[in-house]
C-alpha cells in the first residue's frame, strides 16, 4: 500500500467497517512506519486483474517478537474467493521477515467469517476484550498464532495435516 492507495482503501473501509472506519490520518500514520530499515509495519493491497480496481488490503505491525494484524479486508463481491486467505498469507510472510514468534489479532465475536479464516491458518482463541468495539459495545475475541517452520513456509499447509479437524 502506498499513499495513493489511501483514497480507494478508505472507500472500502467505510463500506466494510461502517461503525468504526479508520481515518485517512490513521492510514498515513501506519504507512509512515512501513518504509526504510526501521520499518515496523507491512501494508499490502490487492488489485483485480485487468481493471486494476483495489479489492482488498491488509496490514501488520511488529513490536519485538510480537506481531499484530492491524486490519484485513476484501471487497464484498470478492468474499469466498480466497482473497482473504491470500492477504493473510502475505501478512504472515511479513511476520516471518520481522522475525516474530507470535501473531495476535482481535476480531468481533459476531464475525464468524473472519474467525473461520483465522482458524484455518492455525490461530487459536486466547481470550476476550470486553466492549472493545465502540460504538455498539461489541466484545473482541483475541486470537494467537505461534509461528512454526510449517506455517511460516506455507500457512495453509496446516489445513491438511490437522488430525482433529
Ligand atoms: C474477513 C474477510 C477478509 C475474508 O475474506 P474472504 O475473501 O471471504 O476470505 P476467504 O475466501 O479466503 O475465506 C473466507 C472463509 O469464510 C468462510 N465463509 C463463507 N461464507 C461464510 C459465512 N456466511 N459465515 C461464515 N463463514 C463463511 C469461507 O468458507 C472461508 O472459510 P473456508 O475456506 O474454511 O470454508 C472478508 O470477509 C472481509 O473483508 N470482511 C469484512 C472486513 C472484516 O471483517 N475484516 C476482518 C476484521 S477482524
Amino acid at each position: 500500500m502506498r499513499w495513493w492507495d489511501i483514497a480507494p482503501v478508505l472507500e472500502l473501509e467505510h463500506e466494510l467497517f461502517p461503525e468504526d472506519a479508520w481515518s485517512a490520518g490513521m492510514f498515513w500514520s501506519e504507512l509512515a512506519h512501513a518504509r526504510g530499515p526501521q520499518a515496523t509495519r507491512r501494508y499490502v493491497v490487492a488489485e483485480a486483474p485487468g481493471t486494476g480496481r483495489l479489492v482488498g488490503y491488509a496490514g501488520l505491525a511488529a513490536a519485538g517478537d510480537l506481531a499484530d494484524v492491524q486490519t484485513i479486508a476484501a471487497a464484498r463481491d470478492q468474499w469466498g474467493t480466497g482473497l482473504g486467505a491470500r492477504l493473510l498469507t502475505e501478512l504472515l510472510r511479513a511476520a516471518t521477515a520481522f522475525e516474530c514468534a507470535e501473531v495476535l489479532l482481535e476480531v468481533r465475536v459476531d464475525n464468524a467469517r473472519a474467525q473461520k479464516l483465522y482458524e484455518r491458518f492455525g490461530f487459536e482463541p486466547i481470550g476476550f476484550r470486553r466492549g472493545y468495539y465502540q460504538p455498539g459495545n461489541v466484545d473482541a475475541l483475541v486470537m494467537r498464532l505461534t509461528m512454526t517452520p510449517e506455517n511460516t513456509d506455507n500457512p495453509e499447509s496446516s489445513e491438511s495435516s490437522e488430525s482433529n479437524g
